[in-house]
């Protein structure tokens, strides 16, 4: 049996409306319309029921043929259609890659960032490895390991923020050097230096801030000696402050370290005449540092009639302020662009 005139008509009416349908939606629509539960396809269906049994079966494979042209035809106009979207979006979105950018304003490194490189620099240069430490800290490695019971005195030389009774903000880099001891379990040499923020119950003004930054240095092996610590600084105030700097090591005390000294260079400015900068003195003080004490090696495990070392810890804040002319601590917090913004005239000159 051939297709009867309906079929065929159908059929190539189908085909002229898919490839009529000018988007996916009017192609949607041709598809129920012939297709769905409703359509003309499914009206073929129902004259079956009127033809003698023995046609029945060929009828029904011709409807299904009819139905399989109509499928096949939508399939392809489906992908025609989704291909020429796609042209026409690439042609519509094209960006021109040779237009000129819209400039991005560029910043400069901060004053504090730039310190603590140049710092971390030398100390890389010289063996050193740099070790990060917790800024929430417990109360043993802020004061107990570095020989600063509960009840002693010399707490009050820092003082804390508490967060419970045993945990605070750690007031300085030191508990970095008690952890590290700890880790390295009696191995020496240790080692390292210890950048970070650190925090004390201060009142804020133009010296002081409740938060600023540290670098602690430590050395632990045999045989080290004070003299290694003062070649150390002497090479420290050089490179930061000009090869003509020299330092004094005047006797100061921290729990610590034993003997514990505080160091000046001589003043950059004024070359030891006596200048604002220097107070009139001709030196300047910029960190603190002393011989290891023997308690702090032992609580770490370090045989303290073996070992020895020295530490010394600075703050990059006074030595950015020194080196910049920067008169106001707070300005490194505040970040306010027109201060950062004068640090680009030092990058743009190259210099640290
Ligand atoms: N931790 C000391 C302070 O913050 C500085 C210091 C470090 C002194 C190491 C001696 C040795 O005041």
């Amino acid at each position: 049996m051939v297709q009867t005139e309906e079929m065929s008509q159908l059929q190539q009416q189908a085909l002229i409306d898919i490839n009529e349908a000018a988007n996916e939606k009017e192609l949607q629509d041709v598809k129920v319309k012939y297709l769905g539960k409703k359509g003309s396809v499914s009206g073929l269906m129902k004259h079956m029921k009127d033809l003698p049994n023995e046609e029945k079966p060929q009828y029904g494979q011709q409807v299904n043929e009819v139905r399989q042209a109509i499928e096949t035809e939508i399939e392809s106009r489906q992908e025609l259609l989704a291909k020429e979207q796609l042209e026409q979006q690439l042609a519509t979105e094209k960006i021109d890659v040779t237009l000129p950018s819209r400039k991005m304003a560029i910043g400069a490194k901060h004053p504090l960032t730039r310190t603590i490189e140049e710092i971390e620099d030398l100390f890389l240069g010289l063996g050193y490895e740099i070790v990060d430490g917790y800024e929430v800290e417990q109360d043993y490695y802020n004061f107990e390991a570095l020989n600063l019971p509960k009840s002693h005195p010399a707490r009050d030389m820092q003082d804390s923020f508490y967060i419970t009774e045993e945990i605070l903000m750690r007031t300085h880099t030191s508990p970095v050097q008690a952890r590290t001891m700890e880790k390295r379990n009696g191995k020496a040499p240790v080692k390292i230096i210890c950048p970070g923020k650190v925090y004390r119950r201060d009142s804020d003004d133009a010296t002081h801030s409740h938060q600023f930054t540290q670098i602690e240095g430590l050395v632990v092996d045999e045989n080290i000696k004070m003299s290694d610590l003062k070649g150390t600084l002497e090479l420290l105030a050089k490179s930061l402050f000009g090869d003509e700097r020299e330092i004094r090591l005047r006797p100061s005390y921290f729990p610590f370290t034993e003997p514990s000294v505080e160091v000046d260079i001589s003043c950059f400015k004024c070359k030891g005449k006596g200048c604002n900068v220097c107070k009139h003195t001709g030196w300047i003080e910029i960190l603190g540092s002393g011989m290891v004490h023997p308690n702090v090696l032992e609580k770490a495990g370090y045989d303290s009639t073996k070992y020895t070392g020295f530490a010394f810890g600075m703050g990059p804040d006074r030595i950015a302020m020194l080196k910049y002319g920067i008169e106001d601590i707070r300005h490194f917090y505040t970040n306010d662009v027109r201060f950062l913004n004068q640090f680009k005239a030092v990058e743009d000159r190259g210099e640290q």
